[in-house]
């Protein structure tokens, strides 16, 4: 199985701080914010590149007795065959806590802790773009056509909800721009 680098999740004390540093020194954009949930604390995406949604997601959630700020890393996979493949891997391992199949519409994902509680987040991507944050779970018993079937159903309905190929095309002109 080969892992593609994806993004990291950081959970941050200042949002406004946080993001001014990482857009001016780095010169990241903002692909997507909105809140964890209804009435929750805010989460902002951040990419440099047409191609990943987000390389970097800042997320109001740090309080200021915790330690650590990372909430998860990802890497990407080709298929949902691989998702679901690395699903039950992990399902059956007893070193692996917390595992959840999860989709955010763009994605179809597995989260997982490994055994110093650090989560780890596996996805492909689906065939469409929506707007973000979105989180919905997601049956790794269905065929990859009933899977791909309900995400449509799920997210259908969802702001900015399209193929990929056009959201894709539409940010590089737009990171270009800038
Ligand atoms: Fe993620």
């Amino acid at each position: 199985m080969k892992l593609q680098w994806s993004h990291c999740v950081l959970r941050v004390r200042d949002l406004d701080a946080m993001l001014e540093f990482y857009r001016d020194i780095l010169g990241f954009q903002i692909s997507d914010r909105g809140p964890l949930g209804p009435e929750g604390p805010e989460i902002v995406f951040l990419t440099t590149a047409s191609t990943d949604h987000h390389q970097l997601a800042l997320a109001a959630t740090r309080d200021a007795s915790e330690a650590s700020s990372l909430d998860h890393v990802a890497f990407r996979v080709p298929s949902i065959a691989e998702v679901r493949s690395i699903f039950e891997v992990v399902s059956d391992d007893d070193r692996v806590s917390r595992v959840a199949p999860v989709t955010h519409g763009n994605a179809i994902s597995v989260y997982f802790s490994d055994p110093e509680e650090n989560s780890i987040e596996i996805f492909c991507d689906s065939p469409w773009h929506v707007a973000q944050p979105q989180i919905r779970g997601w049956d790794p018993r269905l065929t990859d056509e009933e899977v791909l079937a309900s995400v449509r159903e799920a997210f259908s309905d969802q702001p900015e909800f399209g193929p990929m190929d056009r959201y894709r095309a539409q940010a590089a002109k737009e990171l270009k721009a800038k």
